[in-house]
């Protein structure tokens, strides 16, 4: 007998991946392959998830713990980047895909598999992300989306399916949303948020206490930078993984991190989200101040321009393109000064930027005082405003109010 062809799957434990796992042989005559990849995601032990998938007749199963290569290889280039799409989401989905992508092409070609699955919907924008990323990385490699071909549209359907073929199903009910999580927060759609004027339920938030329970004494944290990279947390020396899980923590804990918002997805839809990305949006924020300190003024300018550019690719999923190499590549060298600590405070759901300093700090104490000491030279002012308003002069005299052509309205 002929060997089958193999396919790699992204497998989560849930049932649309499950059913998938079968109905890849039974539809495809495939040989599955599970992939099941820990990016610090609330499940931790995924040992069960690699055994269901070889209960559902996969021929191999692996759990693969991607934490400290998503933090060191992708979260940094994202604090580089103050990463947040449309100005508020911080990329959480968009960015674990490229590397559970990369995993999933490294497997394929350790088993020789001809073909890579996902459990995506055709709505949304991970399915964009997977494919466009395996595409990047290897051309060759086909990808079958069940659930954009399959005829089980509905969740009865599917239990149905998942019965006559032996998949377990769930005797709880389905889940009320649409859950995406791992190291850099959690995303949250579906169910009674898809009305937009619904306040978000207390229940989905499981990272972040209500704000309006929190202590009222704020709590003080420091973060160290180096070249851009958190290094330190409160003076401790951790690797970028154990800040972020601590940093989740402190944040969490003061109601620090939620957003309820209208996101523009890849595929044309606007969609309500709500997020809560405690570490995410503190780390960003203490960057992006560390960055006014050590970045003059011009770069600031420029790069503010680059990161809604490194956003919007990323989210689109063009991680592995020549354009986020290239903003990567600028900001590479604009991170080499951006060392320093920032002192941040956060009370009740709010934080607050306490202080900043760096050895490579810009601010010029003698150049910015008005007290004694001021070593600016005010006589300059005088020829540089002279040089900066000649255009403003010489439009008012030809064409603005200078000329009586105007009214000053
Ligand atoms: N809207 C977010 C994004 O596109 C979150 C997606 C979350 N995925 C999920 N399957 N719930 O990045």
């Amino acid at each position: 007998m002929a060997e089958k062809e193999k396919v790699v799957l992204a497998y989560s434990g849930g049932l649309d991946t499950s059913v998938i796992v079968k109905w890849l042989q039974i539809e495809k005559n495939l040989d599955v392959v599970a992939i099941c990849g820990n990016v610090g995601q609330d499940e931790k032990d995924l040992s069960w998830i690699k055994q269901k998938a070889l209960d559902m007749g996969a021929i191999a199963s692996e759990a693969i713990d991607m934490r400290a290569e998503y933090a060191d290889k992708i979260l940094t280039k994202a604090i580089w980047a103050n990463g947040k799409y449309e100005g508020i989401y911080p990329l959480l989905s968009a960015l674990s895909r490229p590397l559970i992508s990369k995993h999933l092409v490294d497997i394929a070609h350790q088993y020789g598999a001809k073909y890579i699955a996902h459990g995506c919907t055709g709505k949304g924008n991970d399915q964009v992300r997977f494919e466009t990323c395996i595409r990047a990385l290897d051309p060759q490699i086909q990808i079958i989306a069940p659930v954009r071909v399959w005829d089980l549209t509905t969740r009865d359907s599917e239990m149905e399916w998942a019965e006559a073929n032996g998949v377990p199903v769930p005797t709880t009910h389905k889940k009320p949303y649409s859950i995406d999580d791992n190291l850099w927060g959690r995303a949250i759609e579906c169910g009674v948020l898809e009305d937009t004027w619904n306040t978000p339920p207390a229940d989905i938030w499981t990272m972040t206490s209500n704000p309006e329970d929190c202590p009222a004494d704020p709590e003080a944290v420091t973060i160290g930078f180096e070249a851009g990279v958190p290094v330190s947390i409160n003076g401790e020396k951790k690797p970028l993984l154990d800040l972020i899980i601590e940093a989740n923590e402190i944040a969490g804990r003061n109601g620090f991190g939620r957003i309820d918002m209208i996101e523009d997805r890849v595929v044309g839809i606007k969609s309500r989200e709500c997020y809560e990305c405690p570490a995410a949006l503190l780390l960003i924020q203490a960057h992006q101040s560390l960055e006014t300190l050590c970045l003059d003024a011009e770069t600031l300018k420029q790069k503010a321009k680059n990161d809604v550019e490194w956003a919007s690719t990323v989210y689109r999923g063009l991680w592995f393109s020549q354009n986020r190499n290239a903003l990567d590549a600028y900001n590479a060298y604009t991170q080499k000064f951006v060392t320093g600590e920032v002192r941040i405070k956060l009370c009740k759901g709010g934080l607050f930027v306490d202080g900043l300093r760096s050895p490579y700090s810009l601010y010029d104490y003698n150049l910015a005082t008005y007290d004694e000491g001021d070593t600016f030279d005010h006589t300059a002012a005088r020829g540089f405003i002279d040089l900066h308003g000649l255009q403003s002069k010489t439009w008012s005299r030809v064409q603005g109010p200078g000329s009586g052509l105007q009214p000053i309205d």
